[in-house]
């Protein structure tokens, strides 16, 4: 039996390209028109890079890491997602030196062992954005701005911005206590995780997904904000309206990493669901100095590149078609066609071309499926004569083309410049 992609894992065949090609151009611009400069992370790292900031009571890392042990024993994992490793680089090459606000993009793979189904994978794209050096709310707010664009220039409506805020050190020990009391009379219904999570972590057992549904009535960080979160939130929720960028609160939103601080959110597709969520991130003033760093804010967002993908209007997108197709009819024809499809290339013409060299009918069909604008047809007495046939394949209309100097010509032909 022929070997097929590991369950979960899947391949993104050309005919997909041309969505994720103007994605990440998209992005790209985007991100860069914002300030922000791109970074490359390693796609592993040492496990306790992730253990430390993603959390060890957390689903990623408990239940959803592929952890292996390399060659000289160390402890390695796929990244299950960006912002650790952008954190670690940050500190390790102390980018801090740079400039009092280090904005960052990243675009590559991330390995979870999820459940796989639709929108669900074990390898996926994430295209994300840090911002670290400034815990000022009008950067949450340049950050969902920028979000909020990112989705308006791919064309795709009908998202949901949900906001939270999940406090600081300082308020979150007190709502923990709250939330502790609360859940204590629960305990003996809730699974495993949860009994264990309420000693270590409190918080994560609002993010269970087998007793999710359990805390409808539960205390919600939002009440129980000290002032300096609660004036930081009233900020970004005010800025927000002020750009016009709609938006809901979202008291009970929890994120599956413990990273965050403060402002929290997800862009969810429809009513919220693991795999409706197409973006999501938050505020981590914690973070760098969990890892070895100064101490830093930092805040920062990721997209699921899959989703959004789904969401665009592909047909919208096409593939780039040839502009010109060659057909040359006989062995003449083609042993002459084989430097000219070289120079048309080179001088940056798509062009495409039948090497087998068939009858002139199979050679037209070739052409019509490519999508080529035009076909340039070459045969025995075209070749006499040095002189070719420029057929255009919409209106059919065909006109000569001089063959002594041909690139030229059909540069001025198809209108190409250059
Ligand atoms: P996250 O919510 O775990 O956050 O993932 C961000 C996005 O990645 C999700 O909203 C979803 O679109 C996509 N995603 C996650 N898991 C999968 C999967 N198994 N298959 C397909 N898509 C998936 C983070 O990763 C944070 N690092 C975001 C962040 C950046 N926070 C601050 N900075």
């Amino acid at each position: 039996m022929a070997i097929q992609a590991i369950k979960g894992v899947k391949d993104i065949l050309p005919a997909d390209m041309p969505a994720w090609i103007f994605l990440e151009k998209t992005a790209r611009e985007l991100f860069e028109d914002f300030g922000f400069s791109e970074i490359r992370v390693p796609v592993f790292e040492y496990t306790e890079l992730f253990a430390r900031s993603i959390g060890t009571s957390t689903d990623i890392v408990e239940k959803e890491m592929y952890t292996f042990e390399d060659r000289d024993g160390k402890k390695i994992t796929l990244r299950p997602e960006g912002t650790a490793g952008v954190v670690r680089a940050f500190v390790e090459h102390k980018l801090y030196a740079d400039s009092q606000l280090v904005k960052l993009y990243y675009l590559g793979p991330m390995f979870r062992h999820e459940r796989p189904q639709k929108g669900r994978y074990r390898q996926f794209y994430q295209i994300g954005a840090e911002a670290l050096g400034i815990d000022h709310p009008h950067v949450d707010i340049e950050m969902l701005a920028m979000l909020y664009e990112l989705f308006t220039r791919l064309g795709i409506t009908g998202l949901t911005l949900q906001v939270n805020s999940l406090g600081d050190n300082a308020c979150r020990g007190a709502y923990r206590a709250t939330l502790k009391k609360y859940l204590e009379a629960k305990l003996p219904t809730l699974c495993g995780d949860c009994q264990r999570r309420y000693e270590t972590n409190p918080l994560r057992v609002l993010d269970c997904k087998v007793d999710a549904d359990k805390f409808g009535d539960s205390p919600v960080m939002l009440d129980h904000l000290c002032n300096p979160c609660k004036t930081h939130f009233e900020t970004v929720e005010n800025g927000l309206k002020k750009l016009g960028i709609p938006f809901e609160v979202n008291p009970r939103l929890v994120r599956g990493l413990d990273y965050y601080t403060r402002t929290t959110f997800e862009l969810v597709m429809g009513h919220p669901g693991a795999q409706n969520t197409v973006a999501a991130g938050g505020r981590y003033d914690g973070l760098v100095q969990d890892i070895g760093g100064p101490a830093t804010p930092g805040i920062g967002f990721a997209l699921g590149v899959e989703r959004a993908v789904s969401l665009m209007d592909s047909a919208t997108l096409q593939a780039p078609r040839p502009a010109l197709f060659i057909a040359a009819l006989g062995s003449d024809a083609v042993a002459f066609a084989l430097p000219l499809v070289y120079a048309l290339k080179s001088s940056g013409i798509r062009v495409d071309t039948d090497y087998a060299g068939g009858s002139l009918k199979s050679q037209m069909k070739k052409a019509d499926k490519s999508g080529a604008g035009h076909t340039l047809i070459i045969g025995e007495q075209e070749l006499k004569a040095q002189s070719a046939v420029l057929r255009n394949m919409q209106t059919k209309e065909q006109i000569p083309v001089s063959l002594s100097n041909a690139v030229e010509e059909l540069k001025s032909k198809l209108n190409i410049r250059g």
